[in-house]
């Protein structure tokens, strides 16, 4: 039976427990995409802590595809050198470290990268109500590339591994989507057409990387949206990835325009209105609220359902993100073999020290209620990572 404590392997990478830290935007980099002293401190808490293996906040393959600020960008090799201090100070500290790479697509926003985002196709996002405008087939392949450029740095800078975002309604699963690809030709219509793009991302990374380097792809079990992606279309693009030769599958749920289907716990009011007008704050109360409430109910595990799925059908390490907080949830998945790895981001914001509590045998030292003023400080607001929860000093 496997344990907690007992070590896992991803490809050619040993991970000495189970504990995976699910990626976290930090928003603690310079401006213009750079590694920080904070940054550093940051993973620095983190791999002393106890981790296994720690996916970065995602690293955005170029500046347009950009969601958030102080977020590390991949486009210039001078960000090799900065990286290989934060592999650095994680190794010293026992834990393997893999690099997220993502573009945010129709999720970023036209202010922040001073133009239209680019989609699969301009579908209006309801909650942002960004509009973005459709990629034409040069972007595409421009969009492709880099995703292999970034993977080529990611490697470069001694990243133990490389993770594909793959979930969360950010460009790869636009093209997955039937909501967000509504192309006809070679890039939409079937499935075999819109897991075109992601396939390609992989083979090109798969070719950059070499075939031993651990390349590990973050997916959505569901978009939870109307013609998002559905369990049967994951489970086709999951065994596809397998056959390919993925070294690794984490299983999440969820996009931007579902509110907070992806994190879910509390939707904290005041920091949903701040800076808002009159009428958004009306629109927010009476239209949206209630609905993202709903799609933000927590529940346990809330998406083990769709990781145990994955599972079932593919022969790599499958690992579970989403609201799993109880010593005994963590360890009825392993007695299972539900998924090979336990993947949390919430609790590591507000207790880097956790999985060093676990293995003193502290039953339940998780203490993150699930807030999500982490979540809308970070994401909404731009805030660094750190716990805002009420009773933080
Ligand atoms: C502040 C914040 C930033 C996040 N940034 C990322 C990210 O960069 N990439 C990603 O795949 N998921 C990101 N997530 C989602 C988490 O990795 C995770 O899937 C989600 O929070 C559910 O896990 P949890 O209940 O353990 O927090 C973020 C979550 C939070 C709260």
């Amino acid at each position: 039976m496997t344990t907690l404590f007992e070590p896992g392997t991803i490809g050619q990478m040993n991970i000495k427990n189970r504990f995976v830290r699910s990626a976290t935007a930090e928003l603690l980099a310079t401006d213009d995409g750079r590694v920080t002293d904070k940054y550093l401190k940051a993973y620095k808490q983190l791999a002393r802590g106890g981790v296994g293996l720690i996916i970065t906040g995602n690293f955005y393959v170029n500046p347009i595809g950009q969601a958030v600020p102080r977020s590390i960008v991949m486009h210039r090799d001078e960000i090799v050198d900065d990286l290989r201090k934060v592999v650095k100070t994680v190794h010293e500290h026992g834990a393997k470290i893999v690099a997220q790479i993502n573009h945010a697509g129709r999720q970023c926003y036209p202010n922040f990268i001073k133009q239209k985002p680019i989609a699969p196709s301009a579908v209006r996002d309801m909650m942002s109500l960004v509009k973005p405008r459709q990629m034409a087939l040069n972007e595409i392949e421009e969009t492709i590339t880099a995703y292999g450029d970034a993977a080529r740095r990611v490697k470069e800078a001694g990243f133990d591994g490389v993770q594909i975002h793959g979930a969360h309604g950010y460009m790869i699963n636009q093209f997955l989507s039937c909501h967000t690809n509504r192309r006809k030709a070679e890039w939409g219509g079937s499935l075999d057409n819109r897991m075109r793009f992601l396939i390609r991302v992989y083979e090109l990374i798969r070719e950059t990387v070499g075939p031993d380097y651990p390349v590990l792809i973050k997916i959505n079990g569901e978009d939870c949206f109307p013609n998002g992606v559905t369990i049967d279309q994951s489970l086709a693009v999951c065994e596809k990835l397998d056959e390919l030769g993925i070294d690794a599958i984490e299983v999440s749920g969820g996009i931007g325009e579902t509110g907070f289907s992806t994190i879910r716990g509390d939707i904290p009011r005041d920091l949903l209105i701040k800076n808002r007008n009159i009428a958004e704050k009306i629109l927010i109360r009476f239209l949206i609220e209630k609905k993202m409430r709903k799609n933000a109910e927590f529940s346990e595990a809330y998406f083990l359902p769709f990781a145990t799925a994955v599972k079932k059908k593919v022969n790599v390490p499958v690992i579970s993100v989403g609201g799993i907080r109880l010593r005994e949830t963590m360890e009825n998945i392993l007695k299972n073999k539900d998924t090979d790895f336990i993947s949390l981001s919430r609790p590591f914001i507000r207790q880097p020290n956790l999985v060093n509590q676990f293995e003193k045998g502290e039953k339940d030292p998780i203490t993150c209620n699930s807030c999500n003023r982490c979540s809308f400080e970070m994401i909404i607001h731009h805030k660094p990572m750190r716990c805002y929860n009420k009773d933080t000093p």
